[in-house]
């Protein structure tokens, strides 16, 4: 019989320093507190000092995750960090950094890179692991520092994200908890709405990309926003019946935190009342990777999502990517 894996223990970080819509009016960008409430749902966000990159935070959540699941670094067999903001591009990876400093020794560790969809990603790929047996405890991490990626010049995506990053410890739990089915998806026909242009193989750093801002993020917004509403709904729900539930059963959604507008219309898509959906995009705006990671750990530590409650998480991002996973809270 395959193992049953689950969530042992999920740990968070956030920046202290927060910024809020006021901060940006007065650093000089055309919008308003009115007009980013009104459209994204988003009051303020955390940023990082400019000497933080994503590893520090991704080392922090990780080792309240430990703390929480009661695991010692000795025990975890394996590191995967979701990012699409690494401390270095290329190499090395942000999954070597944090193994290192978390004191893992003989465990593999890399990157998964899916954007936004990036944890959902991760804890999917690490799940296989332990069902395997190959693993006995993975440590997922979803970590992004969008900040130093935006382009603070343009006020339609500068104003949406925020920095964090959220850790989950995977192991095997009792039959009939944790992950229940899971999908992953992807449509790269949508690559280029939204993208970072330069830096990569395919067009290289150069003078031109300090002048075109073509290393900080280019995002067709409204794009974006359709590709998500079109495409999530269908996947969670695909991803129910494999599991043959329905929308009633679900608890609490999860879903990526990336515009209160798209919460609004997946849940009520879904038919499911406000109390039944976790969002704090108000407080942290879009954190990309992290978001499901740190909404799931409040979601947790608020009591809104308590074992034995079915909780679906869904993903989407640059990519585009989009993955669900639904699972029975508890091990
Ligand atoms: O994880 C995935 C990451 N990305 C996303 O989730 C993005 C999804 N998309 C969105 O969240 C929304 O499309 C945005 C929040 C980015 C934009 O909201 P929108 O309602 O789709 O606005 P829009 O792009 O259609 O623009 C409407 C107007 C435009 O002005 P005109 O052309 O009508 O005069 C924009 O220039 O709003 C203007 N605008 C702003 N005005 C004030 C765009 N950004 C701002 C702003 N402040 N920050």
């Amino acid at each position: 019989m395959s193992r049953s894996v689950g969530i042992l223990g999920l740990g968070k970080y956030l920046p202290p320093r927060i910024v809020t819509n006021a901060d940006i009016v007065a650093m000089g960008i055309d919008t308003s507190d009115e007009w980013i409430v009104d459209r994204t749902g988003i009051r303020e966000r955390r940023i990082v000092d400019e000497s933080m990159a994503t590893s520090d935070m991704a080392v922090i959540a990780a080792q309240r995750a430990m703390e929480r699941a009661q695991v010692e670094a000795k025990e975890i067999d394996l590191v995967i960090v979701a990012t699409t903001s690494p401390d270095y591009l290329g190499f090395p990876s942000t999954a070597c950094l944090v193994q290192d400093r978390l004191g893992l020794r003989n465990v593999g560790a890399f990157d998964l890179s899916a954007a936004c969809s990036g944890f959902v990603y991760a804890m999917t790929t690490g799940a296989q692991f332990v069902e395997t047996g190959h693993c006995k405890k993975v440590l997922v991490i979803g970590a992004d520092c969008l900040s130093k990626w935006v382009d603070w010049t343009d006020r339609s995506s500068c104003i949406l994200f925020g920095d964090g990053a959220g850790a989950a410890i995977l192991g095997e739990v009792q039959p009939g908890r944790g992950i229940i089915t899971s999908t992953l998806n992807s449509d790269g026909s949508e690559a280029s709405i939204l993208m970072i242009k330069d830096g990569g193989t395919r067009s290289m750093f150069s003078k031109t990309t300090l002048d075109t801002q073509a290393n900080h993020i280019y995002m067709e917004g409204r794009s974006v926003f359709k590709v998500a509403v079109n495409t999530v709904v269908t996947a969670l729900v695909d991803s129910l019946n494999k599991a043959g539930l329905t929308p009633q059963d679900i608890d609490l959604l999860v879903p990526h935190q990336a515009n209160a507008r798209i919460i609004e219309y997946v849940s009520g898509k879904l038919g499911l009342p406000p109390t039944k959906v976790f969002s704090n995009i108000e407080k942290y705006g879009n954190t990309s990777a992290a978001s499901i990671p740190i909404a799931l750990d409040e979601a947790v530590s608020e009591g809104r999502l308590v074992p034995g409650q079915i909780v679906a998480t869904i993903g989407f991002g640059a990519g585009f990517t989009w993955a669900t996973s639904i699972l029975r809270w508890g091990v």
